[in-house]
């Protein structure tokens, strides 16, 4: 799970699990998330694949309550063939909902309308589409397959939104012949792969096996739990594991949270420990904070831990994974905020439920010890620098939960593997 804003490195993280699991699935969101993996000196983007997929014959799966754009799926498909990866092991639910062109033209257009309150949305349609899907006017994987009730269902869900469409009558995405046309090919050629994921998962499960669920934004993004309404349009939070791939509560042995050193947020909405200085720029910098997606470069601020231990409560986090530890070299003192102090002088301990507070809280931040060495090149806990090990261990002791991957540096070497239940101070 992402344990903030989202980039918290969940790909990365996933990426190392995916060895040890039999199938990868991802349970939520859609081509608003983004992940780049290196493998072999080769650079690999995926928006919708679990990435899983760079393991032969791995069994990785989109399930049923990812949003999919067939044209960005397809178009990773086809990439992935031509750099001769083995695809045979992706499957798609038959029950996920399908992000349609007028999905991608009504999130730009409301994003327009909102001006000043807009959200910062990816505008790639995905709040149009879980809508859609919330009013039982979605179209689904499955509906590729039929093309008479294809028809008739992108009808039913265009006729509530002529009125907002008026401006794009004419462009030929929208034609209702056309748009069917084009996509009963895209269910050919996405055919091979629909599947029941729910089924698959319980098969996986029965048999002893791992299942990794990934997670795609973060835990302060969730429409129920995060900064509403700056937030995405699913539940980014371990919860919607169960629903968005089909399985019970029980299933779930372990929940990590991705956290990154620091923190980052794009698009809107509040962020109390934002930074506007040299250390913010510190950190975009070192930390090449600029979205996969977008492209868009991302505010920077101090770790939230207020944010972290609220996450870790809404998650049920056993472990914690804190990504680019090295970014935060050469910054000393280090700081970390504890707590939010409101306008008229009250402290909140707890994340704040009202977000009239959160727009103006500010952050009540604990001076850490700095470290200055590189530490991209330790690969255990005792190679850390005594400042380091402290930062991860106060980090641990405050959010209540163990510290079990700890990044280093981008390269796939480059992590820890802390033992959660050992103290993390260095044995000498
Ligand atoms: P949407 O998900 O495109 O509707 O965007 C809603 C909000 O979530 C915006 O603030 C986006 O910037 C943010 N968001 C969506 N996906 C991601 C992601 O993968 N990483 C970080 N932020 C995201």
């Amino acid at each position: 799970m992402g344990a903030q804003w989202g980039d918290e490195g969940k790909g990365k993280v996933t990426d190392l699990l995916a060895e040890q699991a039999d199938l990868v699935i991802r349970f939520q969101g859609g081509n608003n998330a983004g992940h780049t993996i290196v493998r072999d000196g080769e650079e690999y983007k995926f928006h919708l694949i679990p990435s899983g997929i760079l393991y032969p014959g791995k069994a990785c799966a989109i399930g049923n309550g990812v949003v999919i754009d067939p044209v960005v799926l397809l178009d990773e498909i086809e990439g992935m063939r031509r750099r001769r990866v083995d695809v045979s092991g992706l499957k798609i639910s038959a029950n996920a909902h399908l992000i349609m062109p007028y999905h991608v033209l009504l999130d730009s257009a409301g994003e327009a309308r909102l001006g000043k309150l807009r959200i910062g949305t990816t505008r790639r349609g995905i709040g149009p589409c879980y809508a859609d899907k919330a009013a039982r006017l979605g179209i689904r994987v499955q509906d590729l397959l039929d093309e008479a009730i294809l028809r008739k269902k992108i009808m039913a869900a265009m006729e509530p939104k002529r009125h907002m469409l008026r401006p794009h009558a004419k462009d030929p995405a929208l034609d209702l012949h056309a748009m069917t046309e084009e996509y009963v090919t895209y269910g050919h050629r996405l055919e091979p792969h629909i599947t029941d994921t729910a089924l698959l998962c319980h098969e996986t499960l029965e048999q002893g096996r791992t299942v990794v669920f990934e997670g795609a934004q973060g835990t302060m993004l969730d429409i129920d739990h995060g900064t509403y309404p700056f937030v995405t349009s699913s539940n980014p939070v371990a919860g919607s594991a169960c629903v968005g791939a089909g399985v019970g509560p029980r299933a779930i042995d372990e929940v990590w949270g991705v956290a990154k050193a620091y923190v980052t947020r794009v698009g809107e909405g509040p962020f109390p420990t934002e930074l506007a200085d040299d250390v913010g720029r510190h950190m975009l910098e070192r930390g090449h904070e600029y979205g996969t997606t977008t492209g868009r470069q991302r505010r920077c601020g101090w770790l939230d831990l207020v944010a972290l231990r609220y996450a870790a409560r809404i998650n049920g986090l056993t472990g914690l994974a804190v990504t680019k530890l090295d970014v935060l070299a050469g910054i000393d003192p280090l700081q970390v905020c504890t707590r939010y102090r409101h306008g008229e002088g009250a402290v909140f301990d707890e994340f704040p439920y009202h977000q009239s507070i959160l727009h103006s809280a500010e952050a009540v931040n604990e001076e850490l010890p700095g470290f200055e060495d590189d530490i991209s090149g330790c690969r255990t806990i005792a190679d850390l620098p005594a400042a380091a090990r402290e930062y991860l261990e106060f980090v641990s002791g405050f959010v209540g939960v163990p510290v079990k991957l700890v990044g280093v540096g981008p390269g796939r070497d480059q992590v820890i593997w802390a033992d959660g239940e050992q103290p993390l101070r260095a044995v000498a």
